[in-house]
This record gives structure tokens, sequence and C-alpha cells, in this order.
């Protein structure tokens, strides 16, 4: 039973078959984006995440130069498939990078000594309530996307190639772009195992 509308959270999945024709206008995706930015909850209200978004070139440049750092680590049908994944990823419509501002962080840190301890991880709980977001809205407009997480191959590369600054420290990345084909179905744990109802 469901008492109010929620089916727009079964819409957001990882979505790895992706076109580079967008559902929805650029001006649009972009507006969708800086409206998750603003609107996220953050501790404190630091407001430390960075979002860049790369379309076109700046795109394929991101996953040609992950492939070029992959491929010296792998061979064989292993460096086939992870290439075939990589090419997927590229043949998408853009790439949103997620960062955080390390000097945001140590900034808070020194505003809030107490909570010092805890603030690396409020910030990067806060960054991923923001990739949901952001998740979900896409989803909600027919935009497929999938989370990835190749910071520490991408680190080096990535403020040179993007001219961004160097304390921003990559978080995660999410390929978009129309869904080509769905996903396979998910599985679930029982939610009576994860859910408990207390009175
Ligand atoms: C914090 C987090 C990290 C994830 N990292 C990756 C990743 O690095 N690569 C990937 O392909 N999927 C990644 N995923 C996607 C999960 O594998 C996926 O959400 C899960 O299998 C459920 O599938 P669904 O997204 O289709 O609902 C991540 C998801 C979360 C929430």
């Amino acid at each position: 039973m469901q008492c109010i509308e929620q089916d727009s959270l079964n819409r957001r999945r990882s979505v790895y078959s992706l076109s580079s024709v967008l559902p929805i206008s650029e001006n649009c995706f972009i507006d969708t984006v800086e409206s998750c930015v603003l609107h996220c909850p953050t501790p404190f209200n630091v407001q430390s995440a960075r979002v860049t978004i790369l379309f076109d070139k700046k795109h394929r440049l991101l996953w040609d130069t992950l492939w070029s750092k992959l491929k010296g680590l792998v061979s064989g049908q292993q460096a086939a498939s992870v290439h075939q994944k990589i090419e997927a990823f590229k043949r998408a419509n853009g790439t949103i990078l997620f960062f955080e501002d390390k000097k945001a962080l140590s900034s808070l840190k020194k505003k809030f000594p107490l909570y010092a301890k805890n603030m690396r991880i409020w910030t990067q709980q806060a960054n991923g309530i923001l990739q949901y977001m952001i998740w979900q809205t896409l989803a909600e407009n027919e935009v497929g996307a999938s989370l990835q997480h190749y910071n520490e191959l991408l680190e080096d590369e990535i403020y040179s190639l993007f001219d961004l600054p160097k304390n921003w420290e990559l978080v995660a990345q999410m390929p978009f772009g129309a869904i080509e084909s769905e996903p396979a179905e998910k599985t679930f744990l029982p939610v009576e195992e994860r859910l408990k109802i207390l009175r």
C-alpha cells in the first residue's frame, strides 16, 4: 500500500547504458543541478561541496584520461571489459564531478573545535546527499546516471586538465545521459530486517 506518492523513488537506478542525447535541454539540466547544489542541507550550513559539469570534449577527455591511467594496470580479458565500461561512460552526454573544498572543512573545524573530529564525516555525508538529490532529480526527468569512484586514478590529472583549484578534493564522478536500456531488476533484503517500528 502506498499512502503518498513515492513511485519516483524507484525510477532512480544505476544506469550504465547511456547515450549522448539528453531528454531535457542543457539549460534545464544545468538549472536542475544548480538547484540541488543550492538546496542541499550541509553541516552548520557550510556548503563545502563543489561541483563541475563536464560536457562534450571535456567529458570525453575525462574518460580517455582514466583509460590512459588504467590500461597499464590491467591486462587480457580484464583490460577488455574495463575498456568497454569506460567507453560506455564516454558515450554518455556528460559527467558531473563532485568535490569537497578542503579549505571550507578546515575553517569549519576551527570554528567548531568541539565537533572537529566529526566534520569530515558530516561533510562527506552531505556530499552524498547532494549526489543523491541530483541523481534522483535527473531520474525524475528521464535522465539516467551512475555513480563512479575513480578518485585516486584521476586525482593527479584533474586539476591541470580542467583548471580546478587544488583544494577541491575529488569525491565522485557521475556520468549521465539518455537511458538506452533499463538496468537489470534489483534484489532487496527483507525490509523488516532493516527497518524497525517501535511504539
Ligand atoms: C555511496 C555509493 C557508492 C557507489 N559507488 C559505485 C561505484 O563506484 N561504481 C558503480 O558502478 N556503482 C556505485 N554505486 C552504485 C551501487 O552499486 C548501486 O546504487 C546499488 O547496486 C543499487 O543499485 P541502483 O543504484 O540501481 O539502485 C555506489 C552507490 C553508492 C550509494
